[in-house]
């Protein structure tokens, strides 16, 4: 039988010790940690995530300020906001939500949010002291999934890792985090992607699957051993006529067929998509203590 790895009351707990140590800090008489998203557009998908921040920024009682600005922006407008942000001694943490219109260059934006408010850990400056071990902002999402390793006692020590995706947000730090000389690393790490050839025979000998490649229930039980741990990234909205909405989110493995050769498994939804706002507001509380960079 297999345990369900429950992301929306883990998050919920964390969320519950991060607005108690706010409690207490604020009491001490530190400020109150302050996130800010910018947000360009109108997409419906970035508008919903944006929402979800902030209503999670007040659930611990941090400040958030959006700044939502139209898609015809200029690049050259755009990095001065930014460079407002950088430059506000009232803000912690700056995010841009992602994708950005097409005209701009989402690289140079990314590079232009100082290092010690980038909570997202995009820069390369923070995915580079991630890569050597160094304090950094680690992504949101691989950060929330080794939460939900450690809160369930699953070792990774030793253990044989596949991840699917190297995605830089997700599948390329995870693989690093994996393996690293640390707790919840120390881990024997490897990367599939659309390259891989004979990827069942490669994800057949793991103890732990990350399945982050974005393709709907693509891992199947004919690729997964018997009593591994799986860790699904996925979420993918799709039609259905047996939801009031009219859409149902798939997840990259097909749960029914799967769970019941796994010892741990995520649900979608309520699985690894509440711990990675969780890691948002963890990395906005590190940077408002001035935690990694000192
Ligand atoms: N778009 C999709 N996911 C993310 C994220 O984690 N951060 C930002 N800034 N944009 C996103």
């Amino acid at each position: 039988m297999y345990e369900l790895i429950d992301g929306k009351a883990t998050s919920a707990a964390i969320k519950e010790e991060i607005a108690e140590e706010v409690k207490q800090l604020v009491k001490e008489g530190a400020k109150t940690p302050h996130l800010a998203a910018i947000l360009v557009g109108h997409d419906g998908a970035s508008e919903t995530y944006v929402a979800s921040k902030e209503k999670s920024c007040s659930q611990v009682g941090f400040n958030s300020t959006v700044l939502r600005l139209e898609d015809d922006i200029t690049e050259a407008d755009l990095l001065e906001k930014v460079e407002a942000v950088n430059n506000d001694p009232g803000i912690d943490g700056l995010i841009v939500q992602l994708p950005l219109p097409a005209h701009i260059n989402e690289q140079k934006i990314i590079e232009a949010i100082k290092p010690e408010k980038d909570v997202d850990g995009f820069h390369p400056v923070n995915v580079g002291r991630m890569v050597i071990g160094l304090p950094a902002f680690v992504s949101a999402t691989p950060a929330g999934i080794l939460e939900l390793l450690k809160r369930y006692n699953i070792e990774t020590s030793g253990k044989s890792c596949v991840v699917i995706g190297r995605s830089n947000i997700v599948g390329k730090p995870m693989s690093i985090l994996l393996s690293q000389k640390n707790d919840f690393g120390n881990a024997t790490v490897t990367l599939c992607h659309s390259r891989t050839p004979n990827l069942k025979e490669v994800t057949g000998q793991a103890d732990i699957i990350i399945a982050a490649l974005g393709r709907a229930e693509f891992l199947r039980a004919d690729m997964v051993k018997e009593g591994a741990v799986v860790i699904d990234v996925g979420i993918s909205r799709i039609r259905s006529d047996k939801t009031k909405s009219g859409w149902k989110l798939l997840g990259d493995v097909k749960f029914d067929e799967v769970a019941p050769k796994c010892s741990f498994i995520t649900p979608v939804p309520g699985g690894v998509g509440p711990m990675t706002i969780v890691s948002l507001l963890r990395n906005t509380l590190l940077a408002s203590k001035r935690e990694i960079y000192k």
